[in-house]
């Protein structure tokens, strides 16, 4: 998917130790079969990861090698990975391409789409970041099953905030458990998400919306 659509370069990967010792291989297996070279910068999974610190060591990692405004970043992981690649692409050389390839529920249906990108600081939850879209977001719905069931669970509640805030057809299907396809339930979701940020992409007004649940969630 990658090859089709970027011309060789390095792809400076950043994923957390539960999701690379899984996917990395494969993942960079494939880019470099087809021609892109490869860096790979791991940090511990979780919220606590995302942090400016952990963002200025990834892009340390990507002067070392090199990576060019014509490279581009990749996010392997959740929201925390998806987010912090995305600052880093954000504000690296004054912004490079990056894809996003979401290995959780939540990172499938909100965080990776819509280009919020941001890290945490003592005064709070995301209060740094930029709005910087992804070139590309990636999703093997088959990785989902190997979630644990806690963390699908936290990815449902995004599932039923679009439900509640915009549609409440898929409300009623995903409240029958094991009744529904996850993929066209996923597709509805991102679809829901891109009309809303194309309509408000700077979080102006509407966007709000899609907060629904988040400050009680986080
Ligand atoms: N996660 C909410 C938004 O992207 O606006």
């Amino acid at each position: 998917a990658v090859a089709e659509r970027f011309k060789p370069c390095t792809v400076a990967i950043l994923s957390d130790d539960k999701v690379f010792p899984l996917y990395g291989k494969t993942v960079t297996d494939s880019l470099e079969a087809a021609g892109f070279k490869t860096v790979a910068h791991v940090i511990p999974n979780g919220e606590q990861s995302k942090t400016l610190d952990n963002v200025t060591a990834f892009i340390d990692c990507m002067v070392k090698a090199q990576v060019t405004r014509t490279d581009m970043v990749l996010a392997l992981g959740g929201g925390v990975v998806g987010d912090m690649a995305g600052f880093a692409a954000a504000i690296y050389l004054r912004g490079i391409p990056y894809i996003q390839v979401p290995t959780t529920l939540l990172a499938a249906v909100d965080s990776s789409v819509g280009g919020k990108t941001a890290v945490d600081i003592s005064a709070g939850k995301n209060l740094v970041g930029a709005f910087h879209q992804p070139a590309l977001v990636y999703l093997d719905t088959e990785n989902l099953k190997t979630l644990d069931p806690s963390v699908l669970r936290d990815g449902f509640a995004e599932v039923i905030k679009y439900g509640i805030i915009l549609d409440s057809k898929l409300f009623d299907t995903v409240a029958t458990p094991n009744s529904f396809d996850l993929t066209k339930v996923i597709a509805r979701c991102i679809e829901i998400k891109r009309d809303v940020v194309e309509q408000d992409e700077f979080d102006k007004g509407l966007r709000g919306l899609l907060n629904f649940g988040h400050t009680f969630g986080h």
